[in-house]
């Protein structure tokens, strides 16, 4: 299984131009103007801010698996996709799939003889199948199969996350994925269910916060994020935010730009030197000392799925 490859366009360039092209085991598949490959079984495009999907991803896709990120992806010019078996995975913002993974989906085309999608959430997923299902449906996707799994909830606002990393839910996550990857590996078709229950929460949520119900975490970096005095101007943030919406003026990080709110900044500073601005009637973090990525994810891996500066 390869991370990110094939590359974008962008990157592939990039590449040949530094001459490291002919070190690469595995051909570039040819999507773009054909927007077809061959060679791939299963293509699974993710998104991930702190590294639960990406891990995940990885779990199910096993060998001969190409993993693309999300991301990166969004900028192809040429959003044209075959495999034997598609599938996303995605966090779970306030109970649907983040802005940038449905606009993936809604400007990209995709074939495929299988399509799957797996959300992975905290605290409750709710909605997220069969808005997802609804969605891919309007943009000419069936999915046969989509389900969530329960991790380490990263939403700082609501959850410590040293009591999330503590909390024996996570004891379960391994058999979690064991039986998603076997139920996609035998191509099952399921849509998990969701209840009245799970939209009534939703519904309580939506006209608490006042956001928007399709766009909910869309925002702007500036209103909720800041660099304390602990920022020492390293710059790694410029290179997690899968928007580009961090820069460095003066030896110091300040956020400018599209925001998904994802906390990718926040939670991967290495100084800890990234927080969140309250915004009411969210509360405040429980614990500012608390930050999460998840144990199998690097930065770097995390910095090569959401860099826009490349
Ligand atoms: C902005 C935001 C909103 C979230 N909303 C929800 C939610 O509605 N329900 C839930 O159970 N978890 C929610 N979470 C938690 C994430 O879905 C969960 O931690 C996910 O596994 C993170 O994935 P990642 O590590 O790949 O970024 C939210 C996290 C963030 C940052």
């Amino acid at each position: 299984m390869e991370i990110n490859r094939p590359i974008n366009r962008r990157t592939a360039l990039k590449v040949m131009g530094m001459g490291m092209l002919a070190t690469c085991v595995v051909p570039l598949p040819s999507f773009g103007k054909s927007g077809k490959s061959d060679k791939i079984k299963r293509l699974i495009f993710y998104f991930s801010a702190t590294g639960n999907s990406l891990y995940v991803s990885r779990e199910i896709g096993g060998e001969g698996s190409v993993l693309m990120s999300i991301a990166q992806e969004i900028h192809n010019d040429n959003p044209v996709y075959e495999a034997d078996e598609i599938g996303f995975v995605c966090p779970v913002y306030c109970f649907i799939p983040p802005a940038i993974v449905q606009d993936f989906i809604a400007r990209s085309t995709f074939k495929a003889d299988y399509f799957f999608a797996v959300g992975t959430y905290g605290a409750h997923s709710t909605i997220f199948p069969e808005f997802l299902d609804n969605l891919a449906k309007e943009h000419g996707v069936k999915l046969n199969y989509i389900s969530t799994i329960q991790m380490v909830d990263t939403y700082l606002p609501y959850f410590d996350a040293e009591r999330e990393k503590a909390d024996p839910k996570n004891d379960r996550i391994p058999e979690r994925i064991a039986a998603v990857s076997a139920s996609i590996n035998n191509r099952e078709d399921y849509i998990q269910p969701v209840t009245q229950q799970d939209r009534m929460i939703c519904e309580g949520y939506y006209r608490g916060s006042g956001r928007d119900r399709q766009r909910p975490t869309v925002t702007r970096s500036e209103k909720i994020v800041f660099a304390t005095d602990a920022c020492i101007g390293c710059g790694i943030c410029t290179s997690l935010c899968p928007h580009g919406s961090w820069k460095v003026i003066n030896g110091h990080a300040v956020p400018e730009g599209d925001c998904e709110n994802c906390l990718a900044c926040v939670h991967n500073c290495p100084q800890k030197a990234i927080s969140i601005i309250p915004t009411p009637p969210e509360p405040q973090e429980p614990n500012r000392n608390a930050r999460y990525r998840n144990p199998h994810v690097t930065i770097p891996d995390l910095i090569k799925a959401n860099n826009q500066h490349s």
